[in-house]
């Protein structure tokens, strides 16, 4: 088992995970997906995920890609013009 598997093992043995999962593009913000989604790079390995909601960056300024880490407030990112 890799540590990938383990988070993804970890998340779905959670029963506060939704069994539909849902993903939600906040304003002027990351989308934030909860439940059971596989997250992979862009050479589809899986990247590990240790809690069952996260937040992607969609500014492209986090310092934790693919997470955010709440440099979208700091720099103006706006959602605006999606
Ligand atoms: S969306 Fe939050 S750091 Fe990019």
């Amino acid at each position: 088992m890799t540590a990938a598997d383990g988070a993804r093992a970890s998340v779905r043995e959670d029963p506060a995970v939704p069994t539909v999962p849902r993903i939600v593009a906040c304003p002027d913000g990351p989308i934030v997906v909860r439940g059971d989604v596989e997250i992979v790079d862009d050479r589809g390995r899986p990247v590990p995920r240790r809690r069952r909601t996260v937040a992607l960056c969609r500014c492209g300024g986090t310092t934790i890609p693919p997470y955010c880490d709440g440099t979208h407030k700091a720099n103006g990112f706006s959602t605006a013009g999606c």
